[in-house]
């Protein structure tokens, strides 16, 4: 069993003595003990009902591990002192802190009744542990049916969960903590289910997911960050007194931030040291903040973003706070992100390709952007499938009247005027070339010169009497109502039906403004965000349900919207827009701290970089592009011939290797954010028979051209082959010596395969 229940009986008789009260006090202090393989999570139920956190971390296999909480310490003083509960609340470590009552750290629940109070305190009332892990689920309100959120799942030999039932006696809001532990990897997710068991409605004004209270702040913050084209660059801080956050209010995940953050010890390497991951699985508004407190303990917290979130609960209702996944790790960083990949591998990602190669594509965005037709999409199809590419993907412009970005989202029907053909002559074509088909929707957006805008422009997010703010031309589809994703839907399956069609990218170009719907009424209003969150997941439910052997991308701009509730849906994700093979080191490597490389959308494209301008070996390109989901995004018709030639090879090296990538444990070995004139990764398979590194080398440097390289991840005990000059070494010699690594010039790379002997 991963997670037991002790009691225990503490004697407080000599501090309740020295607080002069001459009174012998016992209290009863329930304890509750995850554990997740190699990790320990213990939470205490107090007499009074308050729920404390004890600790997080290493497994320590201790029974009573209570003592932590110092509640035999001024001012960790017993809360049985009434005269200084205040002083106890604002102390105590906490599992689920509730605005307004003493506690004056970050709050994870925070209310307004129907007497327009925000205080609310919960106490514990039951719990349960059983098998296996819920689903979670958002019932349906305001004629909405249930929609199923993202998140981890488990089965009953795989996991054990922990639930927490407390209420608000005041309100009636009761708020169910759920807890569960995973058998065989360091993760334990958390997530909340809000019920109004009062007789009046109460505005729920925050839910987050998750609190942490961690003794000590000796704590670097690492977090994920960027903008269009340079996507989850790692940054490192220490923590100091008082929050430091990242968030995002832009209704997805995005470019800006991505919902991660990770507590690591100051020595904390990729080998070495304590690394606490915290992830997201939400692709909407997120908070993840750290705050260092005035007795230098730190909260950690996680969830939506309270910021303009309201969401008004009547008599009877629920809300499902989304999942928060923890990961601990004892070894450095490397663990904590090998543990997401597993995790997200195993237990997130779902459907046919989850575990199957994906399809060598070919997208004719950066070779073509909006002006192709049919003719030039086969030529390019006839040229690809010569050279071993397997599929074709139209990307953005085959609909509506749209020529350029300007017009036509939301007329989900076929451009044939501009093609030349209809789709299933240009798909029955391609798939004639033994080449699978794919194609480009982005569908929560609707251009303002569109049929469907000229018809509807109240499905159009909005305010009525303010301007909408325009970006990229278009405007955001009001996804909370449930008419306007079943028209999106009832015309993307049109078009599925229309053809032979095998791949889906699904992009989301723009951000929210003036976020309101013409549907809600006032009172429902603030909660749109979130609602349309739950309508996006909605539709990608019926997509994957309806048309499960469909391959989904998920997309944003390039990669704003990389989370882990895109990759419920979608077991891959466009990263990034820019396909440079050298700022790709950065946006993989910063992407690699929580989400696996079989998840990663790369492809080699052409030079000079559209985004950059700079151009790289075809090579290092096809290196590069191979640790990802690996495809071409350039005009093959018109690349020059020597590069042309390689493809044939670069496709073998990729199908050779890519179950190594998919599946394999990775080892980051360079740091480019720290070194940036070189990186270098390896990708060992779990049985450590076979590896493969990778080196690039950005800057070639004068008179000590090759570098000492220490492999990572071997099998120590081992002889392995070096598959470039076939010298057999031991793993404890390439791991610990290394191996040199020579290249020369800027922008090259090199890959070494070793197999075990
Ligand atoms: C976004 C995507 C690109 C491409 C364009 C099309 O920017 O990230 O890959 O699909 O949209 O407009």
């Amino acid at each position: 069993m991963s997670i037991r229940e002790a009691v225990f009986e503490k004697d407080y008789t000599r501090y309740a003595w020295q607080l002069g009260k001459n009174v012998s006090y016992t209290e009863k202090i329930t304890e509750f003990i995850l554990q997740a393989k190699d990790t320990e999570y213990a939470i205490a139920v107090l007499d009074g009902g308050y729920i404390a956190h004890i600790y997080f971390g290493r497994r320590v296999d201790d029974e009573d591990l209570t003592y932590l909480l110092r509640l035999d310490e001024n001012p960790f003083t017993p809360k049985t002192n009434e005269r200084d509960l205040g002083t106890f609340m604002d102390c105590l470590p906490t599992e689920y802190p509730c605005f307004g009552v003493g506690d004056y750290r970050e709050p994870c629940l925070m209310i307004m009744d129907a007497d327009g109070m925000s205080s609310c305190k919960l106490k514990y009332k039951s719990h349960r542990i059983y098998k296996g892990k819920p689903e979670l689920i958002q019932e349906g309100s305001l004629g909405e049916s249930a929609i199923r959120l993202p998140a981890t799942f488990a089965d009953e030999d795989e996991a054990d969960t922990l639930e927490i039932t407390c209420i608000d006696e005041r309100s009636g809001i009761e708020a169910v903590l759920v807890y569960t532990a995973f058998n065989d990897l360091d993760v334990i997710t958390r997530s909340v289910r809000l019920k109004n068991t009062g007789s009046r409605p109460v505005d729920i004004r925050r839910v987050l997911s998750a609190c942490v209270d961690m003794p000590g702040s000796d704590y670097d913050f690492i977090t994920l960050n960027g903008s269009w084209a340079r996507e989850r660059a790692v940054e490192r801080t220490p923590l100091r007194t008082g929050k430091q956050s990242v968030d995002s209010v832009r209704g997805e995940s995005s470019h800006q931030s991505n919902p991660f953050m990770a507590l690591v010890s100051h020595n904390a390497d990729e080998d070495g040291g304590e690394a606490y991951g915290f992830n997201f699985v939400y692709s909407g508004n997120f908070i993840a903040q750290a705050e260092v407190d005035q007795h230098g303990s730190t909260r950690a917290v996680m969830g939506i973003n309270p910021c303009d979130f309201s969401w008004r609960l009547g008599t009877g209702e629920t809300l499902t706070a989304p999942e928060v996944v923890m990961v601990y790790s004892d070894s450095g960083i490397g663990k904590m992100s090998r543990t997401f990949h597993d995790l997200y591998r195993g237990h997130l990602i779902r459907g046919e390709y989850r575990d199957k190669r994906r399809p060598v594509l070919i997208n004719n965005w950066e070779a073509t952007y909006f002006d192709f037709n049919t003719e030039k999409l086969i030529d390019i199809a006839k040229k690809a499938s010569e050279l071993g590419i397997e599929m074709l993907v139209m990307d953005d412009g085959w609909f509506g009247h749209r020529d350029s970005d300007d017009s036509s989202l939301g007329d989900w029907f076929v451009y044939e005027k501009k093609l030349g053909s209809s789709l299933k002559y240009l798909v029955d074509e391609v798939n004639k070339l033994g080449m699978k088909f794919g194609i480009w929707f982005e569908p929560e957006m609707v251009s303002p010169d569109s049929e469907l805008f000229r018809k509807h422009p109240d499905w159009a997010i909005g305010i009525d009497g303010m301007e909408r703010t325009m970006s990229r031309q278009q405007y955001v589809l009001d996804y909370s109502r449930k008419d306007v994703r079943d028209y999106v839907y009832s015309m993307m399956s049109d078009v599925l039906e229309s053809a032979n069609i095998e791949y889906i990218k699904w992009d989301m170009n723009r951000q929210l403004t003036e976020t309101g719907s013409h549907m809600l009424p006032a009172e429902h209003q603030r909660e749109i965000w979130h609602r349309y969150v739950l309508g996006v997941y909605d539709l990608m439910n019926r997509l994957t349900t309806d048309h499960p052997h469909i391959l989904l991308e998920g997309c944003s701009g390039g990669g704003a919207r990389f989370d882990p509730g895109m990759l419920f849906f979608a077991p891959q994700i466009w990263c990034s827009d820019d396909t440079d093979a050298i700022e790709r080191l950065k946006i993989q490597y910063g992407t690699s701290i929580c989400y696996p490389a079989s998840a990663m959308g790369a492809h080699v494209s052409d030079c000079p970089n559209h985004v950059l301008g700079r151009t790289c070996p075809f090579a290092t390109r096809g290196d590069v592009a191979m640790v990802g989901t690996f495809g071409y995004e350039l005009d093959v018709t018109r690349i020059p011939e020597e590069d042309r030639a390689m493809i044939p090879a670069q496709i073998e090296k990729f199908k050779r290797y890519n179950p190594l990538v998919r599946t394999g444990d990775q080892y980051r070995i360079g740091n480019i954010f720290k070194d940036n004139t070189w990186d270098a990764w390896m990708f060992v398979s779990k049985d450590k028979s076979e590896a493969l590194f990778t080196f690039v080398q950005v800057m070639s440097r004068p008179n000590r051209r090759s570098r000492l390289i220490r492999l990572r991840g071997l099998d120590e005990d081992a002889y392995y082959r070096n598959e470039e000059n076939g010298s057999v070494i031991s793993g404890k010699l390439l791991m610990n010596a290394g191996i040199y690594v020579s290249a020369s010039g800027d922008y090259v790379s090199k890959t070494i395969a070793f197999t075990r002997v």
